[in-house]
């Protein structure tokens, strides 16, 4: 079996999804005139090419204006499908979806619109495509406690659909502290929670997420191959790292594929993932991930396995669920 068919038949296991991240243009056209709503593109071809990013903000800038499209609940159900008919196609088992709330209730979409739609999918899917699922709710960290502190209270009563939550958007100057206060109450309501950290962001930073807000998971978490003490705390405590390959790439979080500290991160001993994290602006999905990075980094086939039953590992699924998706990777590694 070639390497390009082991990483497309190997069982996947996706942790770090932006589901507003995986908005292709097409259905972005779709949508805008389904809405009657003016994007500032005349083609599919226009939005790909404005899709050149310096760093995180520049891409930030597109992506919120990119979901202005997403307006009714039929709308986010169609998103939703759309991202799971994907990876099902690539045989993703199970996936760990995060939404921004915030980025539609800010411009006047009702947070029950939205988390209707997307569970209605994450249904559908797991019923029509045995995808599996978990939905995370990021709070922006560009906007104030205040404002993350009145969106934790629009998501109580819809604590049957949210498993988490998280921390996204412009990291560097909204350093994890300002959300301590807000971490704690939805720790304390019962949500597992995550963060992103270290992206673009210091070490210090990824302290703070985990002293601070006190993580069962990170996502990214890069920069924290700079301090040695962090790598330890890291590796003791066993947190997993949700990394992203092409979003590192098209960020300019790393120069080059051969530059991207996935395979060190495993040599340190870190339970490091490959996610997709915004894979219509990134340039593709799971499989795509794996194959930007097996190739520069020579990654074995054993270390590719490794990657996947790190996802396993780190997900929030029951023991049972762990078990039988480590089953269907020990079977597919027996029979490539
Ligand atoms: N929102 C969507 N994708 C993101 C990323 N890679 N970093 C921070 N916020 C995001
Ligand atoms: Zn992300």
């Amino acid at each position: 079996m070639s390497l390009d068919q082991f990483i497309s038949d190997m069982p996947k296991v996706e942790l770090h999804l932006h589901i507003e991240g995986s908005l292709e243009p097409e259905l972005m056209f779709d949508l805008a005139q389904r809405n009657k709503i003016t994007i500032p593109f005349k083609s599919v071809d226009e939005v790909r090419q404005a899709y050149n990013f310096g760093n995180l903000q520049d891409f930030l800038d597109i992506y919120y204006q990119g979901m202005s499209v997403l307006q009714t609940e039929q709308d986010f159900y169609d998103l939703t499908m759309a991202y799971l008919r994907r990876v099902a196609a690539e045989n993703v088992m199970h996936t760990e979806i995060f939404f921004d709330p915030q980025g539609h209730t800010e411009r006047g979409v009702a947070f029950d619109t939205v988390i209707n739609g997307i569970t209605r999918a994450l249904n559908d899917g797991h019923g029509q495509l045995g995808v599996s699922s978990n939905l995370i709710m990021c709070f922006l960290r560009h906007l104030s406690e205040e404002k993350a502190f009145d969106t934790l209270k629009q998501a109580l009563p819809h604590k049957d659909k949210i498993l988490g939550v998280g921390l996204d958007s412009s990291e560097v100057g909204h350093p994890p502290a300002k959300f301590e206060r807000v971490f704690a109450e939805a720790r304390k309501e019962g949500f597992l929670v995550v963060a992103h950290a270290g992206e673009e962001g210091p070490p210090e930073y990824v302290w703070e997420a985990l002293d601070g807000l006190k993580i069962d998971r990170m996502d990214h978490g890069n920069r924290s191959l700079e301090d040695s003490g962090l790598v330890k705390r890291i590796v003791d405590q066993g947190i997993a790292l949700t990394v992203c390959p092409l979003s590192n790439l098209k960020l300019c979080v790393v120069k080059d594929m051969q530059q991207h500290p996935l395979k060190k991160m495993l040599d340190l001993g870190i339970k490091a993932t490959v996610n997709s994290d915004d894979p219509a602006y990134f340039g593709g999905y799971m499989t795509a991930n794996f194959n930007a990075v097996a190739g520069p980094l020579g990654l074995s086939r054993s270390e590719l396995l490794t990657l996947t039953k790190n996802a396993i590992d780190a997900s929030f699924v029951s023991d049972a669920d762990k078990a039988r998706m480590h089953q269907r990777v020990d079977k597919f590694a027996l029979s490539a």
